[in-house]
């Protein structure tokens, strides 16, 4: 009886540790087509309600970021959080393209933490752009609406955030809840063939 308890226990205890380091394999079609409907919904919203996000959906954004891989799990990103109206107009004088979002994410990385890439190059744009993937998900998955930004002054945004030396500004990325006249845009449902951009060896 007590030899019987014992394997049980083990057992338990082995098929525990087994959940810990592995996902569960459950309903994988399902789970790959939500993410596809999601993937195919986000689009880019260029036009915003004021109305503010609460920081509670803002935090699961920040968080979803998180959890983005990055070279060598290096990290390197540094997102600033910009909610005041002050700070909003200084991203306008910085960008045409705030599109009247109460909100924007100034995502940089850090050259402290970056991880190199030959010589002279590294992964910092590329680890960014992830994270900035991960976010603009999450937050169509939540209903407020994103835009990646790259037409920026990034000297300008330096100046007008006195953001130290180290930091390296890749995309702005404005958001909010989408006004209700807010389409995507053509491109937005414009592919190339995919028989032009993947190609099987
Ligand atoms: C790296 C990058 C930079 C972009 N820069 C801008 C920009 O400065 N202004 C803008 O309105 N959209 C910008 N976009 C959005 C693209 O125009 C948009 O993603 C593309 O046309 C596809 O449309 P969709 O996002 O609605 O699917 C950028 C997107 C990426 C990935």
């Amino acid at each position: 009886m007590k030899r019987t308890a014992l394997i049980l226990f083990s057992a338990a205890l082995l098929m525990m540790a087994g959940c810990s380091q592995k996902p569960q394999n459950v309903n994988r079609e399902n789970a790959s087509k939500d993410f596809l409907q999601l993937a195919s919904e986000r689009y880019s919203v260029r036009s915003f309600d004021s109305t503010a996000v609460e920081q509670k959906l803002i935090d699961k954004i920040i968080e979803a970021g998180h959890l983005a891989p990055t070279a060598v799990n290096s990290q390197p990103q540094k997102i600033y959080v910009v909610k005041s109206a002050e700070g909003m107009e200084k991203l306008r004088r910085v960008s045409p393209c705030m599109y009247g979002a109460p909100h924007c994410f100034i995502a940089c990385y850090d050259d402290r933490n970056v991880c190199k890439r030959g010589e002279y190059g590294n992964y910092g744009d590329i680890d960014v752009s992830i994270v900035l993937t991960h976010m603009t998900l999450e937050a169509a998955n939540l209903g407020i609406g994103t835009c990646l930004v790259g037409y920026f002054d990034p000297v300008e945004l330096h100046k007008e955030f006195s953001l130290p030396a180290n930091i390296h500004p890749v995309l702005l990325l404005p958001f909010g809840y989408p006004s209700e006249d807010s389409v995507p845009s053509e491109k937005h449902t414009t592919f190339r063939d995919l028989e032009e951009v993947i190609e099987y060896r």
